[in-house]
């Protein structure tokens, strides 16, 4: 039996120990908006936070989760209260298919966590596991610009 929490609420899952975290997101918890890419930890769509840190879902057995507190896409932010990355996403109209954006959301997001002021370069190491097959790159990064402006000038929206 695994406890973790998942987006704040607490879960006990009975599934065996090397269970991929990202088939209990996804087919347990019905948390879809955990994405499944490669499943071999190289494109980064399934990417969420452990307690706050940037990690692969479809690579992490369930008992590397027991007693963490995982993220996803659905706990980042709400419709009525987004998250500052996810504010600029919108303003720069980032997504083409949509498929690598939630994984690119909450690289983003861990990224903007620990450097309120990324230059390209930490960007572009920060983000470089996370493909994106519709060649979003320019606007991943302008809207990262964006979200970090946002937070040091206190905007929102
Ligand atoms: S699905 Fe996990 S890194 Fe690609
Ligand atoms: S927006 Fe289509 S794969 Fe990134």
């Amino acid at each position: 039996m695994t406890t973790l929490k998942v987006n704040g609420v607490e879960h006990r899952v009975d599934l065996p120990d090397d269970t991929p975290l990202l088939w209990v997101l996804r087919d347990e918890m019905e948390l879809t908006g955990t994405k499944f890419g490669c499943g071999m930890g190289l494109c980064g769509a399934c990417t969420v936070h452990v307690d706050g840190a940037p990690m692969r879902a479809c690579q992490l057995p369930l008992s590397a989760v027991d007693n963490k507190n995982v993220t996803t896409i659905e706990g980042l932010g709400k419709p009525a209260e987004m998250h500052v990355v996810q504010l600029a996403w919108q303003k720069e109209s980032v997504p083409q298919c949509g498929y690598c954006q939630s994984g690119q959301i909450m690289s983003a997001a861990a990224l903007l966590r620990n450097k309120h002021n990324p230059s390209d370069a930490d960007i572009d190491a920060a983000m470089s596991g996370n493909i994106c097959r519709c060649g979003t790159y320019d606007r991943i990064r302008q809207a990262i610009h964006t979200a970090a402006a946002m937070l040091r000038t206190g905007e929102k929206a």
